[in-house]
């Protein structure tokens, strides 16, 4: 069903050709060329996609998992294709264990309120990293409220960096649960999160990884990592928006409550009592985005046709250009200089608030995300109230930068 991009036969990476695969990218912004570069809050798709969906709703769309009728076994049939294409997709143990929610922030409140709520004891300790996402912050913070859990922070230093020494020093013998981001969307940061896992589990905790800023760019191989919750976001991966992913350790899940109820989370119900479906649909509850998840297992082929090894060396060919050529824009300090990053530049400019920036950047027709990302804790540590931030994808091309520059020049001169 899924369509071939039109870079396939391409043998090295053509940025050019892959950004041909995406419609929206030709078009104009206040009578300019577009260049998109806010991938990280939610990236472009690509037509086979956008057509894969459109077919999941002229030729296939009913209700899944409850009719016998031909439409609804099609989309029976499909949704669970994608929930196979995930589990491969992230090494996951076993399509038991993928489980879909609306998205990253969904899978972190499910298990916020799930497993930790149930569990939790006054004085338990949750372990979260200064560089977090408010998503991976306030589900844990309702928690602590509802159980008297305490919230600890590994802090990081000047270049966004959580080190393993600050991460063992805060892990205590109280500490049950960590979450923490795989790749920090306001700085770019990667974090060490399989030796975090490894020293969490050794003190008996058990670890939820965001992955929301990971799966795009980078191999996410989940029997390596070991981790025992990890939660991401279809949009940000070319599928998608509604739909994410929760891969949850199958031993844990069989053992927590739903969370919420209706259909397709039950096997039976009287008003006496309801009996549970298993894993996963125990925590599907509702009709699920069915189109949705065939669009994330198209974004998922379309992924490996590219093959994730090659986006991550083009984005890092990119990250590595545009440091280069931002670093010798008078003025301009970069936010976030860790030495493992993610696709992901943060930036001021001297003099200038980043609202002003984004808007005239806009109207050059260069789209960059302004404002605190989602991360007010990591704004008040670098003592800055919002950054610019531009953030480059498997379609992003050099040019891309070059228009940055050229629209920060444009900026510096009304402000000069
Ligand atoms: C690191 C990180 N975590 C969580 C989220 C939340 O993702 P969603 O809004 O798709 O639930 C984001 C989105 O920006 C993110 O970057």
């Amino acid at each position: 069903m899924s369509v071939a991009p039109a870079h396939a036969a391409a043998t090295a990476y053509d940025a050019n050709r892959v950004w041909r695969d995406f419609p929206i990218l030709t078009r104009e912004v206040h009578g300019r060329p577009l260049v998109f570069l806010d991938s990280a809050a939610s990236s472009q798709r690509p037509r086979s996609v956008i057509e894969a969906v459109d077919a999941y709703e002229r030729l296939h769309h009913a209700n899944v998992h409850r009719g016998v009728h031909q439409l609804s076994q099609e989309a029976t049939a499909m949704f669970e294709h994608a929930r196979a294409r995930v589990r491969a997709f992230v090494n996951a143990a076993s399509t038991r264990e993928v489980i879909f929610t609306r998205g990253t922030t969904e899978s972190i409140n499910l298990v916020a309120q799930s497993y930790a709520r149930t569990r939790l004891q006054p004085g338990d300790e949750i372990l979260l990293t200064a560089l977090e996402h408010h998503a991976n912050i306030v589900p844990w913070q309702l928690v602590a409220e509802q159980t008297g859990a305490v919230i600890k922070v590994v802090p990081m230093d000047r270049r966004g960096v959580i080190d393993l020494e600050s991460f063992a020093d805060k892990l205590g013998s109280r500490t049950r649960i960590v979450a923490c981001a795989h790749v920090s969307n306001a700085l770019g940061t990667v974090l060490p999160v399989r030796e975090i896992t490894r020293l969490a589990h050794a003190r008996g905790a058990v670890v939820l990884i965001d992955g929301a800023q990971a799966v795009p760019h980078q191999r996410v191989d989940l029997a390596k990592l070991d981790c025992d919750f990890y939660a991401f976001s279809a949009h940000k991966m070319y599928g998608p928006t509604g739909v994410g992913v929760l891969v949850g350790r199958e031993s844990l899940l069989e053992a927590m409550p739903p969370w919420q109820g209706g259909g397709d989370m039950i096997l039976t119900v009287s008003f006496e009592k309801t009996t549970y479906n298993e894993l996963p649909f125990k925590f599907e509850a509702g009709t699920p985005n069915i189109s949705g998840a065939v669009g994330l297992a198209a974004a998922i082929d379309y992924i490996e046709t590219l093959g994730i090894d090659n986006i991550h060396a083009h984005e890092q060919r990119l990250l590595a250009l545009a440091t280069e050529k931002l670093t010798r824009v008078p003025g301009l300090s970069i936010i976030g200089t860790a030495p493992q990053k993610a696709s992901v530049i943060s930036f001021t400019i001297d003099g200038i608030h980043p609202h002003d920036l984004g808007t005239i950047l806009d109207a050059e027709g260069v789209a960059v995300r302004t404002g605190h990302h989602c991360a007010m804790p990591v704004m008040e540590f670098f003592g800055v109230p919002a950054t610019a931030r531009a953030s480059f994808a498997c379609y992003s091309r050099e040019s891309d930068i070059d228009a940055l520059v050229a629209a920060l020049g444009k900026a510096r001169e009304v402000f000069g």
